[in-house]
């Protein structure tokens, strides 16, 4: 078991509800040690390059507008297996399809407004810690 990093973001659903504590208490009792974290106001330019992998989508012009509408909390994760493990905490991306006890089973509104993304493998979680933080954010 390797100790990771992965990204975190809290959505604009979940800021607006005031679900930040909640949520990152998830995070903690599965053992994910939050080593950056800020609240931010992304702009459409920044959701754009984040999301830039999905840019073909039929679903990327409504969630880069999704992920402006309100702040997000950026953040991250560090811990045994951190990607996976955080994967697990979520649930799936759809709140229907998300296991019991998982964030999105309990908090996600629908398969755009569902709280919180997660980086999907090493090499993305490195691209996207990144694209939120400078090494000197980072402590760990
Ligand atoms: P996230 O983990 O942030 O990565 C891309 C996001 O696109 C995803 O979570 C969903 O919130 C959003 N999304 C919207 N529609 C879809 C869809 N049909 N399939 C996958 N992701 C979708």
């Amino acid at each position: 078991m390797a100790i990771e990093r992965t990204l975190s973001i809290i959505k604009p659903d979940a800021t607006r509800r005031n679900l930040t504590g909640q949520i990152n208490a998830r995070f903690e009792d599965a053992g994910l040690r939050i080593v950056a974290q800020k609240r931010i106001q992304l702009t459409l330019e920044q959701a754009q390059g984040f999301y830039a992998v999905h840019n073909e989508r039929a679903f990327f012009y409504d969630l880069c507008n999704f992920m402006i509408s309100g702040q997000v909390v950026a953040q991250v994760l560090e811990g045994k297996d951190a990607i996976a493990k955080n994967r697990e905490v979520m649930g799936a991306t759809n709140p229907a399809n998300a296991d019991e006890g998982t964030i999105r089973k309990d908090f996600a509104e629908s398969i755009e407004a569902n709280s919180v993304h997660g980086s999907d493998a090493l090499d993305t979680a490195a691209w996207e810690i990144s694209y939120f933080f400078s090494q000197i954010e980072i402590v760990g």
